[in-house]
């Protein structure tokens, strides 16, 4: 037998699968179990980027070199720990192990979702899931959307289909230059993808708008009648409003049905970006801070922030399910068989994807098997324990809050008597936590003053974790 064809039978070997496959499993549950043990790894375990990549050159070679649980415990113990409670930072969730291990079957099966014909399950669970969320949004029947990779590839989607709904002409088909030039009003909070996509859309950054926001990051009515103006001034007609439903940087959520008055008072497209907010829906809670999203034209969501979902899984949803045919109206006409409409099944048509990952697959066994009350009960934990580290925060004479956190995610700072940087002491801090490891936050910036950030996104995240965080960048600091 050739090497090649020793190595084959090996790598589709079931009982290698198996054993192999086992391995890593009792891995991954050990690497969970000591990610809250008392003495658990480091959270961040940071490294030059030029040391790390010197550390992996030269591993592999025409010959095989080192099995995968061999190679896992290194690639754990130098990766970000999000399964950690003390892992705070960004959005991106710790994973749910369901979801996960849902994961592992969808590369498994690599059934590249964008057609039908070659994901079948995927695309129904799906769809399901849109009707179940766009039901939850208050949509009618008309309501339609589809899953794409990620929340900024989500509003691209959303924006693509916005524009080609206000265009004269067909944008599509007659390029950008077809058509008078066009205006994006989006809240001066929004993400950075959204102006992105604009640029990506070949309209240049010059056709973003900012709606100025209030003290709170929310866009205010004044704030929305000068971008208008600015329009005029700038010659361009806007068709869009984008809403932030939450903020990315202090997770503030714009007040939708205000949003909705204004987009309507000038026949624009109500865009919300709820990336990070849109799962509130679930919270009977927390559900008010929605009220007025049945109103919008579309809105994205991401089950990868605050749904415990591995990334990506984002769903773009439209309240009128047609429009969701027009960001991509180009003819693929060796995937599609009929006309666009009839063929919901066929997702390609409506995303950016050719091949797709199952990522609706995850989401639904997820759903499934842990029940939606869960995921209900998940962020109305969440944004609770951040309304309660607030409190703690608020309660001391050495931090602030920047502003009262309406999702899970909160911005601080660290004042010591003497400090007279205060931004340059919160960048320090950040590097000293870092350094050492013990919890990973961030930082952004609002109203040219530096503050850490934390995203409260890891459900075994507690107070206790939050005060020790406190105590931490104290004694840091001394
Ligand atoms: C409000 C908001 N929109 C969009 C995005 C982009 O999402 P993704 O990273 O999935 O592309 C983010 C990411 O943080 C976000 O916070």
């Amino acid at each position: 037998m050739s090497q090649y064809d020793e190595q084959l039978k090996k790598a589709f070997d079931p009982e290698e699968f198996r054993r192999e496959g086992r391995k890593v499993v009792d891995r991954l549950a050990d690497f969970l179990a000591a990610s809250t043990a008392e003495k658990s790894p480091r959270v961040y375990p940071y490294e030059k980027p030029d040391d790390m990549l010197e550390s992996w050159a030269g591993r592999f070679g025409a010959e095989p070199r080192t099995g995968f649980p061999d190679l896992l415990p290194e690639i754990l113990a130098r990766s970000n720990n999000l399964l950690h409670p003390r892992f705070i930072g960004h959005q991106c969730t710790t994973a749910l192990p369901l979801g996960a291990l849902g994961g592992f079957v969808g590369q498994f099966l690599n059934n590249g979702s964008a057609v039908y014909e070659m994901g079948p399950v995927n695309v129904a669970m799906e769809r399901q899931i849109i009707r179940w969320m766009a039901g939850l949004a208050g949509f009618g029947p008309g309501a339609d959307g589809v899953f794409t990779s990620g929340g900024s590839s989500g509003n691209l989607t959303a924006l693509l289909a916005a524009r080609q709904a206000a265009a004269e002409g067909n944008i599509w088909k007659g390029g950008v230059g077809s058509e008078p030039p066009l205006a994006v009003l989006v809240s001066a909070q929004s993400h950075y993808s959204v102006r992105r996509s604009v640029a990506i859309m070949g309209m240049g950054e010059e056709a973003v708008i900012p709606v100025a926001v209030d003290e709170r990051f929310k866009m205010t009515e004044e704030g929305f009648r000068q971008a208008c103006i600015e329009a005029e001034r700038r010659r361009r007609r806007p068709f869009v409003l984008v809403a932030n439903a939450c903020s990315t940087a202090t997770g503030t959520y714009d007040d939708l049905e205000k949003a909705a008055a204004w987009a309507k008072s000038r026949g624009l497209w109500l865009h919300v970006d709820g990336a990070h907010g849109a799962g509130a829906l679930l919270s009977p809670k927390y559900r008010p801070l929605l009220r007025g999203l049945e109103k919008v034209d579309s809105f994205i969501w991401d089950a990868h922030k605050n749904m415990l979902m591995p990334a990506l899984i984002t769903a773009v949803i439209f309240r009128e399910g047609v429009h969701s045919y027009e960001a991509f109206s180009q003819k693929a006409s060796y995937l599609f068989e009929k006309d666009a409409t009839e063929e919901w099944y066929n997702y390609a048509q409506r995303t950016m994807e050719c091949t797709k990952t199952m990522m609706g697959m995850r989401l639904f066994i997820s759903l499934a098997a842990y029940g939606t009350d869960f995921f209900a009960g998940y962020i109305t934990a969440m944004y609770d324990l951040t309304r309660e580290f607030a409190r703690r925060l608020q309660a001391t004479n050495d931090f602030e809050t920047a502003v009262e956190p309406e999702s899970n995610i909160i911005c601080f700072r660290y004042l010591k008597k003497g400090e007279t940087d205060l931004d340059g002491f919160q960048r320090r801090i950040r590097r000293l936590l870092l350094e050492q490891g013990h919890f990973y936050v961030v930082q952004t910036e609002l109203n040219s003053r530096l503050w850490l950030r934390c995203t409260l996104i890891n459900p075994r995240t507690t107070i206790a974790d939050l005060e020790a965080l406190m105590d931490e960048i104290r004694i840091l600091t001394r």
